[in-house]
């Protein structure tokens, strides 16, 4: 049984359709990569995962359960366990480092906040931020701050974590730390979705890459097979595209 499995997912705003009939599966401590142009639904396709947009039809399958967007109870257990990192980290600027990361869990889940903080300690350790407990947002890069934002999610304990172009906003010497950070959840055997254009790294952690164009899966496979031999017309225009950079 795949640990998320969407079918024939439709999803539109106002009555213009964005998602066409999305079909896709993530296995457990899979790590799913969807690339594709601007505007093909990739974010819609997040947003409907943690409950944001309300698909118009098709079904989201969660360990098992069929979501029924209707029930709140059921958007509850999609926000339980989905957790999303947006290229816009939005922490609160007020707090410092260690209560962006626990807020949520102790206002919202009702956690004691001692665990809660012993745990946000153990999480800010492991993005690299240690040493950055009692800093505010302004004081840190962008890098860091996104690796904040990070350590804020993983803090609701999710089983899915999903990535929305974490680095596009960051300046290009602060990327890495943060892909770093990336490929650490990977080895623990966090299940991931991500959404990114750095190629190079989608290529090298993904155990399958998904192709999104227009609201459609175009090809999806494992990554050396989709980067080198790429089956549909589109796929093909497009791998040509990223690669001749
Ligand atoms: N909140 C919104 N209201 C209306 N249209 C939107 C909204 N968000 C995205 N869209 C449109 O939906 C399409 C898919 O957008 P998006 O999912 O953001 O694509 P991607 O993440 O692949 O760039 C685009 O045409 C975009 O303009
Ligand atoms: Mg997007």
């Amino acid at each position: 049984m795949p640990a998320l499995a969407i079918t024939d997912l439709r999803a539109s705003y106002a009555s213009r359709p964005v998602l066409k009939g999305i079909t896709l599966s993530v296995g457990t401590a899979e790590i799913v990569s969807v690339i594709g142009p601007s505007g093909s639904g990739k974010s819609t396709l997040l947003r409907v995962l943690v409950g944001l947009l309300r698909p118009d039809s098709g079904e989201v399958v969660v360990e098992g359960r069929r979501i029924d967007y209707a029930s709140k109870r059921d958007i509850h257990v999609l926000r339980n366990r989905c957790a999303i990192v947006f290229q816009q980290y939005n922490l609160f600027q007020n707090m410092t480092v260690l209560d962006n990361v626990t807020i949520a869990p102790v206002k919202i889940k009702g956690r004691k906040r001692q665990e809660v903080e012993e745990e946000a300690q153990a999480l800010l350790r492991k993005v690299g931020l240690a040493d950055k407990l009692r800093a505010y947002p302004d004081e840190l890069s962008g890098g860091q701050q996104q690796r904040v934002a990070i350590a804020r999610a993983l803090a609701l304990r999710p089983e899915f974590l999903l990535l929305d172009e974490v680095t596009s906003a960051l300046d290009p010497e602060l990327v890495n730390d943060v892909l770093d950070t990336i490929r650490l959840l990977a080895a623990d055997g966090m299940t991931m979705l991500i959404v990114s254009h750095e190629m190079s790294f989608v290529r090298e952690l993904s155990t399958k890459i998904v192709l999104m164009a227009d609201g459609l899966v175009v090809e999806e496979g494992a990554p050396a097979d989709l980067f080198e031999r790429p089956q549909t017309a589109r796929a093909q225009e497009f791998i040509g595209k990223i690669l001749r950079h």
